[in-house]
């Protein structure tokens, strides 16, 4: 029988909103603590068999022989899968995914050749018996600006513009140099090669059921993974089904389906009748899953005498693979963050015989912000000036380049809270003159931000049942970033009942189309398709439905998206010890605060920010992918030689947020949060190990050899 609850009452515009802003704990902490949480690979399966790749040994070249003959021989095989026997995909436009359709190969680390058997452990012994002969062709595996050739990618990333200028930079800098109480600087930055590494391994089991595929695949977009191998398997996108109700960490390398989730399908296509499990290795991931471009960043500033900066320019050079374009938007940043005349951004791009490069957490702003946050610090110092006060003098009324207001700009409040919170204060501006013991103390600022993107196209559906509940459907993504929480949160407020009358089903492409959980954008996007679908449901069924009554609705459009710019902002303040003989850096304290709209709930919004920062270290001081350009290989492509930031290395680690409404950017006023916390943090860094040690490092990560 039906039980009515507070579902009768008429809204009240005072109740609503106590979910969201509320500190709920995660819908999903008590099934993953009990490992009930299914993740990709371990969802149970009846007769599975187990795939192992084999990936090229080579950097570029052919295939000219391919012997299998002792693989097939092991114990448990079932078969192997070759460019020569492989089922050939309808389409092959996405070369990234266009696996065993020939000889050729494009980077070390391609997928070559596949083993399925019994068990996963046949399936890899198998695997290391498969004999490939290549025919070995001249590469450039290495990024390097004055010889590798560049070109001009049609646009960045996103679609952003590839080049922008306004005014004449080059003129500003000149009257700079010629003003003695003016400065005209323009230095080189570095950021290194990099790689997501999620905790759970991309991994993809592989049903066929005649013309149907069914993929239980680590995704943070269902729909987009459904939609892009519809298209490489040449199905009509209702025969694709992908579920993914749990994913362990993403950071962009989820964000588009990869070449392991064809080869899964292409395994299960070759045993008919039988699902396959495929999990890449940690370090088969290096490869395969995408990563960020190492960038050279020429950044110029100009500035008067008074800290005002008269011009600022930005080019960027990264890298590419050969086989599929990846413009990192490096410039954009730039665009945005502080006001100036004259202005000039670039990006340029070396085609390279590497794997692919891929989103990685803020592409663009997390590289961008580097050298820029660093230029300024720069600056500052050249100046006399503090670092916070400089950045509060240019910062910007208006977006620089498109002249548009913002919907809401509080980079100065958060620069101003941080400093507060910080005790940035009684800081002596002078480097490399406090020190205890051994170690050598100095602090860093810089400047964070990360666009507000938006997404067509999510749709949710709403569901009065007998029970009393709303269920509330959308193929959302949770990454361990708590939208499992969050949306229902939304959707409480939305249908004003309380939390626990909301049944929220997320991640599998049953439901409602969801977009992707990147960019930032997802609470945000798939928020607002729950807030219209509950009006939708309360205008057609009031507030005393009856079970079965249901609503769907899409993510508005935003009236206001072409006349604001829209931005969250912050600042990251650092405290570093420099070891004086060693050069090791520790951070005992690491600080942000963010203007980033709405917080949905404090809880998933703090883990989100605090480990953007901590990325943002990790970049700092330890990520870096070292290419032996001799051999095209990614030499420390494990997680014993490619360092990340552990718990050890996070001592007192704070973000806080101002309160900041803004009524346009969505009707949640969210901001988005998953990206902005890594951005700046690593200048900041930087920042402070200068200010320690008097040593200015201008690439990362900051090893011992750029300190000493
Ligand atoms: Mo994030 S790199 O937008 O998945």
């Amino acid at each position: 029988m039906t039980t009515r609850t507070s579902e009768s009452r008429t809204p009240d515009p005072a109740a609503r909103l106590r979910t969201v802003g509320a500190d709920q704990e995660r819908a999903d902490a008590r099934d993953k603590v009990l490992g009930r949480a299914p993740y990709a690979f371990e969802h149970p399966m009846e007769r599975p068999c187990y795939a192992h790749a084999v990936l090229s040994a080579v950097p570029r070249g052919r295939i000219t022989a391919v012997d299998t003959e002792a693989a097939r021989q092991e114990d448990g095989v079932i078969t192997v899968l070759t460019c020569e026997n492989a089922e050939r995909l309808a389409s092959t436009d996405d070369a990234e995914l266009a696996i065993l359709q020939g000889p050729e190969v494009a980077f070390r680390g391609q997928i070559v050749a596949a083993v399925v058997a019994e068990t996963p452990e046949a399936a890899r012994e198998a695997a290391s018996l498969v004999r490939i002969s290549y025919a070995e062709e001249a590469h450039a595996s290495e990024l390097k600006p004055g010889e590798s050739e560049l070109y001009r990618p049609e646009t960045a990333n996103g679609g952003a513009g590839t080049d922008s200028e306004l005014g004449d930079l080059d003129a500003a800098m000149e009257a700079a140099q010629a003003d003695p109480g003016a400065i005209a600087l323009d230095e080189t930055y570095l950021t290194a090669m990099t790689h997501c590494n999620p905790m759970e391994p991309h991994a993809t089991i592989a049903v066929w059921q005649g013309d149907e595929l069914t993929l239980y695949d680590s995704s943070q977009s269902v729909h987009g993974h459904r939609d892009t191998l519809a298209e490489v398997f040449g199905l009509d996108r209702a025969r694709v089904h992908m579920v993914c109700p749990y994913v362990g960490g993403g950071f962009g390398s989820k964000g588009e389906p990869h070449a392991h989730s064809v080869l899964a399908a292409l395994a299960a296509r070759a045993v008919p009748g039988r699902p396959v499990k495929f999990a890449l290795t940690r370090q088969q991931m290096f490869t395969l899953v995408g990563y960020r471009t190492p960038t050279y960043q020429r950044v110029r500033l100009a500035a008067g005498a008074d800290g005002r900066l008269t011009g600022i320019g930005m080019d960027a050079i990264e890298q590419t693979s050969r086989i599929k374009e990846f413009a990192e938007q490096s410039a954009n940043p730039t665009r945005t963050m502080y006001a100036a005349p004259h202005r000039r951004t670039t990006h340029r791009l070396a085609a390279l015989d590497v794997p692919v490069p891929s989103w990685m957490r803020a592409p663009g702003e997390c590289p961008g912000m580097f050298g820029p946050e660093v230029a300024m610090d720069e600056l500052a110092e050249r100046l006399g000036l503090d670092p916070v006060e400089l950045r509060i003098r240019n910062d910007a009324p208006s977006d620089p380049e498109t002249g548009k207001p913002f919907s809401s700009r509080n980079l100065v409040a958060c620069l101003r809270e941080g400093a507060r919170r910080f005790g940035w204060q009684d800081r002596d501006p002078r480097p490399g003159v406090r020190r205890e013991g051994r170690w050598l103390i100095g602090t860093g600022v810089a400047s964070s931000a990360y666009p507000v993107n938006r997404q067509p196209g999510s749709v949710a559906a709403v569901q009065y049942r007998d029970d009393g509940c709303y269920r509330v459907d959308i193929a959302a993504a949770d990454l361990g970033t708590g939208a499992w929480t969050v949306l229902a949160q939304i959707a409480a407020d939305a249908l004003d009942v309380p939390y626990d009358r909301v049944e929220l089903r997320i991640g599998d492409t049953a439901l409602p189309k969801a977009t992707v959980a990147g960019g930032s954008s997802g609470t945000a996007m798939w928020g607002s398709a729950i807030v219209a679908a509950a009006e939708m449901f309360r205008k057609r069924h009031g507030h005393d439905p009856s079970p079965g009554d249901h609503a769907q609705a899409e993510t508005p459009g935003n009236p206001h998206a072409e006349r604001f710019a829209m931005h969250a902002f912050g600042a990251q303040f650092v405290e570093v010890r420099v070891d004086a003989d060693t050069g090791e850096v520790r951070v005992p304290r690491l600080l942000g605060a963010f203007a980033a709209g709405r917080i949905i709930n404090p809880r998933t919004a703090r883990s989100q920010l605090i480990g953007g920062m901590t990325m943002g270290l990790s970049m700092a001081l330890h990520e870096e992918t070292v290419t032996d350009p001799r051999y095209g290989l990614l030499v420390n492509h494990d997680l014993a030689n490619y360092h990340i930031t552990a718990n050890a290395d996070v001592q007192r680690i704070e973000a806080h947020w101002i309160d900041e409404d803004d009524p346009y950017v969505n009707p949640l006023g969210a901001k988005g949060i998953g990206e902005i916390g890594i951005t700046g943090t690593a200048a900041a860094v930087v920042n402070a190990v200068r200010h320690a040690t008097g040593v200015r490092v201008r690439g990362v990560p900051v090893t011992l050899d750029k300190v000493l």
